[in-house]
């Protein structure tokens, strides 16, 4: 294992011009393997609403389910920065309560960093949890929990007063702490705004290539993920028909007595 990642690598790594890499995972197996690869981030995300429990969106995840996701992972993983991510309701209601759920995060998931959605309108609650010793992640442009007040997913900051909001939202981000900023589905020119804007790393996620990291969806990369993926999810694989080719071949073995054979037989 090369050594840890820590906020600190994180921000080495964005003046030294070097690219920020990290994936969501929701599990141990998935952790490991990805771990092994040498990924800075290992982002439990509230998508496995979505991509694992087939949710519309992310609203229904709750905070039990996330500190149990985060705890798996974090079995997995080694070398990665381990970030938990805050789901709906559970930074929305008051400071102490958000800094108590980011601190179940730490104590029973075993995350080493938390991910809220929002910008200024948060910027009190994360600075108490990183006054609690808690790093954040920030989040801005798409927020997927802002689903019911936005009607659905949809690129944010084309006009120029959206963008500047989230320029805003950003530096307040920056001013209150966090150590890196998730921004989502915003043009790759607003991006370099942000990107140039602060000191911290901006990982991006369908926000083209002048963020400082990038992250995406391991089960979207694998080609894992059923239907339509949207334009900025690149398959690295097909493991979809892999695994549908597999299942098939050993239903057809069974249904004609091939498997089990001496081989796989005491
Ligand atoms: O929930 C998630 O997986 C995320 C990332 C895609 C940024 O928030």
């Amino acid at each position: 294992m090369t050594s840890k990642v820590t906020p600190v690598t994180l921000k080495e790594k964005k003046s030294a011009g070097k690219k920020i890499t990290a994936l969501t995972v929701y599990d141990y197996l998935t952790a490991q393997i990805v771990d092994e690869t040498g990924i800075d981030i290992v982002l439990v995300g509230d998508s496995v609403g979505m991509v694992l429990l087939g949710y519309k969106n992310t609203l229904a995840v709750t905070i039990e389910e996330m500190v149990h996701y985060t705890s798996a992972v974090s079995r997995g993983v080694r070398r990665a920065l381990l970030v938990g991510d805050m789901p709906f309701m559970s930074y929305h209601i008051s400071v102490e309560e958000t800094v108590r759920n980011a601190g179940r995060f730490v104590q029973e998931g075993h995350a080493e960093a938390v991910k809220l959605e929002g910008g200024e309108e948060i910027g009190d609650k994360v600075r108490a949890i990183v006054a609690a010793k808690i790093p954040v992640l920030g989040h801005v442009g798409l927020k997927p929990q802002d689903a019911l007040m936005i009607g659905g997913f949809k690129i944010q900051g084309k006009d120029r007063a959206s963008a500047d909001k989230i320029i805003r939202d950003a530096r307040s981000l920056e001013d209150a702490g966090v150590f890196g900023i998730v921004l989502e589905c915003v043009p790759a020119a607003l991006a370099k705004e942000v990107t140039e804007a602060v000191s911290v790393p901006t990982i991006g996620i369908g926000a083209g290539k002048y963020c400082d990291g990038q992250i995406l969806v391991t089960h979207d990369i694998l080609g894992l993920t059923e239907g339509t993926a949207p334009k900025f999810v690149k398959k690295y694989a097909d493991m979809r028909t892999t695994i549908k080719n597999a299942v098939g071949e050993f239903k057809g073995e069974c249904e004609k007595g091939a498997y089990p054979d001496e081989k796989h037989s005491y």
